[in-house]
């Protein structure tokens, strides 16, 4: 079996800035407000009609690729975390690799719809890819394109002054002999009973069948479309919803339970740990994980105060961020933890 190592990192977010008092000028919120609820100080917006979430990809993969030191025509399998697609399908993987350039190696390319554990779950299945000798030089890729997609009026404040946008990228390699890096465990989890508690879930092909029928006004008509109506546009049904405070406490209890798995299964106390960088979903949370495990503020990366929570992709940009502070050195202890819609959770341990 091979060992599976990040050989590259880079990332991109866009370059305007939207300032919390920016939004104050839309809807009724207030700095203090998304401050103290969530630490966030400004986030990135993508540039209207310019930029995509795969654009923004592009970017974030084109320097991770450069770090690793290789080209384009050298990866051999992509794959693109997001929950802000570009289309509703294809999937942003095939539009990646058009936009590096290499439609013509016909590399093989999965989306992963696994929200903000996305990128986790990417490396996850990178790293068996990479082990078993099925590939030797994997993009993954986490962004996210949210402001074209959220409710920036009073009625969704409780999302959209959460999300930003942005794009981080891995390059993933087989790692060499006596390499210091390695990616060491990866724990997966899933649970669906929650699955609406935090969803952006119409458009959509259920047709009610979860139990929302009643709010979307579908014809009696078998022909006509169930996948958009009238009404969804006219109720504003057209956005994410979260109940924040169910989330919120499920997230503080799970990111500490798959870290400490994570550690555990390769031998590791806390203390030992040089970073854990923790989706960036709310300050809060990422505080009250650090005081559970006992870490001290260096062991926990957070850069949400910039960007806000950019989903698949805080923890690429994180990390990518962390590397070129030089917050993080080859051979260091690091694990990686997410936690989001689904749910879904997990964590990667990793020496970097
Ligand atoms: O990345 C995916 C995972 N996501 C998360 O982990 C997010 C988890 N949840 C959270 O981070 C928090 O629940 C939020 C930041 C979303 C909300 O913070 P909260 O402390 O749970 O606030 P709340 O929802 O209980 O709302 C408190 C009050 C409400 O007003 P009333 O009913 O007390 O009068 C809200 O209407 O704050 C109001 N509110 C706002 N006020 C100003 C909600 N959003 C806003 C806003 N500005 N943007």
């Amino acid at each position: 079996m091979n060992r599976t190592k990040i050989k590259g990192v880079g990332h991109y977010v866009p370059e305007r800035v939207v300032k919390n008092t920016d939004l104050e000028k839309v809807m009724d919120t207030s700095d203090e407000w998304i401050v103290e609820r969530t630490g966030i100080h400004e986030r990135r917006f993508g540039a209207r009609f310019e930029e995509s979430t795969t654009m923004l990809a592009k970017k974030a993969s084109e320097k991770a690729i450069a770090d690793a030191g290789c080209q384009p025509s050298d990866i051999d399998f992509i794959i693109f975390a997001t929950l802000s697609p570009d289309y509703f399908f294809p999937g942003c993987g095939v539009l990646l690799q058009r936009e590096l350039g290499i439609c013509e190696t016909e590399i093989g390319a999965l989306d992963v719809r696994n929200q903000c554990s996305g990128f986790v779950y990417g490396l996850s299945v990178a790293d068996q890819f990479i082990k078993t000798g099925h590939y030797k030089n994997i993009l993954l890729v986490g962004a996210e394109m949210h402001s074209m997609g959220l409710d920036f009026t009073t009625r969704g404040r409780d999302v959209s002054v959460i999300f930003g946008d942005g794009a981080g990228a891995v390059v993933l390699q087989p790692a060499d002999k006596g390499d210091s890096s390695e990616i060491l465990s990866s724990h997966l989890h899933a649970d669906g009973r929650h699955a609406e508690e935090l969803a952006f879930i119409n458009p959509g092909c259920h047709g009610g069948v979860h139990g929302n029928k009643d709010k979307q006004g579908y014809s009696d008509n078998e022909w006509d479309s169930i996948f958009v109506t009238q009404k969804m546009l006219d109720d504003h049904l057209l956005f994410p919803y979260m109940n924040g405070q169910f989330v919120f406490k499920t997230a503080v209890k799970k990111f500490p339970e798959v870290i400490t798995k994570a550690l555990k299964s390769a031998g590791k106390s806390p203390d030992e740990l040089k970073l854990v960088i923790p989706h960036q979903a709310n300050l809060r949370i990422s505080q009250f994980v650090q005081k559970l495990l006992r870490l001290r503020d260096d062991q926990v990366y957070s850069n949400i105060q910039k960007y806000g929570n950019t989903t698949a992709a805080s923890i690429p940009i994180a990390l990518s961020e962390a590397v070129e502070q030089g917050v993080v050195q080859r051979g260091d202890l690091v694990c990686l933890a997410a936690f989001g819609s689904g749910f879904t959770w997990g964590s990667v341990l990793l020496h970097w």
